[in-house]
């Protein structure tokens, strides 16, 4: 599979998380947005929360951190099973460490960046992550509008991906609509988190299906 459609459930009814995972049940990995209202101005939940959804999630889920300590806490999620940690950039003391503790016990590592954070901030130690997460928003909250100037780095991501031939994947996250996702894949994107696009649907499993399509079509156009 060439391309990835992670719903996030910071748009999901948080009273009611065995049904709203059972809507998106055709996902590809279920984004699960962990938020301290330190490092973002916003809160959702946290480890004891991540550890009952990671027991009920028939989907693998894709962690992605948004607080502060995250070299002491990233490693603790990852313990818990779960597919994916991503933490920021920003937030880390010291990234490559955190990566190798993630990875030690069997998850996949991420690294964010926020719109402020340049591409080549990052670009010397993504041999040691699985997978790149440029944030298309600022992170804290769900429904915001994408922020144009943010793709230029995906552009410069998959370039540099590329010229290095480092094969792990390149996330976007924040704004991904039917509107948009066929262009950013195009830029060479290829797991693409969508929150509101997903859970403002009728029918979540055919907009899951309708996203990924899109989504192909543009990673097409881009290989
Ligand atoms: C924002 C979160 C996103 C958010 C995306 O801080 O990291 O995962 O839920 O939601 P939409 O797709 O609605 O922008
Ligand atoms: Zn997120």
């Amino acid at each position: 599979m060439s391309v990835r459609l992670n719903p996030s459930i910071l748009s999901a009814d948080f009273a009611n998380f065995a049904d709203e995972f059972e809507s998106i049940s055709n996902c590809d990995a279920i984004h699960v947005d962990v938020m301290d209202n330190h490092f973002v101005p916003n809160l959702t939940f946290g480890y004891p929360v991540v550890k009952r959804l990671q027991e009920i999630s028939t989907r693998p889920l894709d962690v992605h951190l948004m607080i502060e300590n995250v070299d002491e806490w990233a490693p603790k999620y990852a313990a818990l099973g779960v597919f994916s940690v991503t933490f920021h950039h920003e937030a880390a003391q010291d990234s490559v460490e955190t990566a190798k503790r993630i990875r030690e016990v069997g998850s996949r590592a991420g690294l964010a960046i926020k719109p402020g954070t340049r591409f080549e901030d990052v670009a010397g130690i993504l041999e040691h992550f699985d997978q790149l997460l440029v944030m298309t928003v600022e992170p804290g909250f769900g429904g915001q509008s994408l922020i144009e100037s943010t793709l230029q780095k995906v552009s410069e991501a998959r370039a540099h991906l590329d010229s290095t031939d480092l094969r792990i994947w390149l996330q976007v996250d924040g704004g991904i609509d039917e509107e948009n996702i066929e262009r950013i894949a195009a830029l060479g994107a290829d797991t693409f988190v969508a929150g509101s696009a997903v859970f403002k649907a009728q029918d979540r499993r055919a907009q899951i299906n309708t996203l990924r399509a899109l989504a192909e079509k543009g990673h097409s156009h881009f290989h």
